[in-house]
């Protein structure tokens, strides 16, 4: 698929169809979600990958899926047959910006952008593409993390960006936010001076 199709196609999908994901698909969207730039290359992504029947639920169960289907929206993250936990580790920074080549740099807690978050947003984003060049769909949650952080063993100092489900898309009902329109181009993007 051209990137500009997948750029085109790329929206959140909050309902899946039964259909199992073939796995080496998820191993080719994570290994492209790995190709992220990152600052200094530290690498401080990391993703956490579910596919257990039972600790997916226990993930819903966590981001208050319940709750969420009482209030009338779809039953989401159980319908999705894959969760991807995108996660960074600010320490890896910290130890990159430690190493010799790096002397004189910003520290990364001195960082007036916290590259960590910037990084993450970069993997994140490929995930989503990723799951479309792969004739899949994917949506991205919000979550608390000190709710799924006990689901997965997420170390303390890991911090979860949200939560991607992956799946054969079933129909669904598009957010609320999108009838707001899109931004104007010309006060979106502006040209040589704000
Ligand atoms: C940082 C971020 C957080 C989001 N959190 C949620 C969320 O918690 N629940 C949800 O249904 N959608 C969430 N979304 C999806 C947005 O609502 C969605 O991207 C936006 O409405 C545009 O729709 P589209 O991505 O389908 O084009 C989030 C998106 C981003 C980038």
């Amino acid at each position: 698929m051209e990137l500009s199709e997948v750029l085109a196609r790329r929206r959140m999908v909050r309902r899946y169809t039964a259909e199992p994901v073939d796995p080496a698909a998820v191993a080719r969207i994570l290994d492209r979600a790995r190709r992220a730039p990152s600052a200094g290359f530290s690498q401080g992504q990391t993703f956490v990958v579910v596919t257990e029947e039972r600790r997916r639920h226990a993930l819903a169960h966590a981001c208050d899926e319940e709750e969420h289907v009482a209030r009338g929206l779809p039953r989401w993250l159980s319908s999705a047959p894959v969760h991807v936990l995108p996660c960074v580790e600010p320490d890896r920074y910290r130890a990159r910006y430690a190493e010799p080549d790096k002397a004189g740099s910003v520290t990364p807690d001195d960082w007036e952008v916290p590259f960590w978050w910037v990084d993450g947003g970069q993997s994140l984003m490929l995930l989503l593409l990723a799951a479309v060049d792969e004739g899949l769909a994917a949506g991205f949650l919000a979550v608390r993390a000190a709710a799924v952080r006990p689901v997965v063993g997420l170390p303390d100092d890991v911090a979860p960006l949200g939560l991607v489900t992956l799946g054969h898309p079933a129909p669904d009902r598009r957010s609320g936010s999108l009838a707001r329109g899109r931004r104007d181009w010309s006060d979106q993007v502006r040209w040589e001076h704000w």
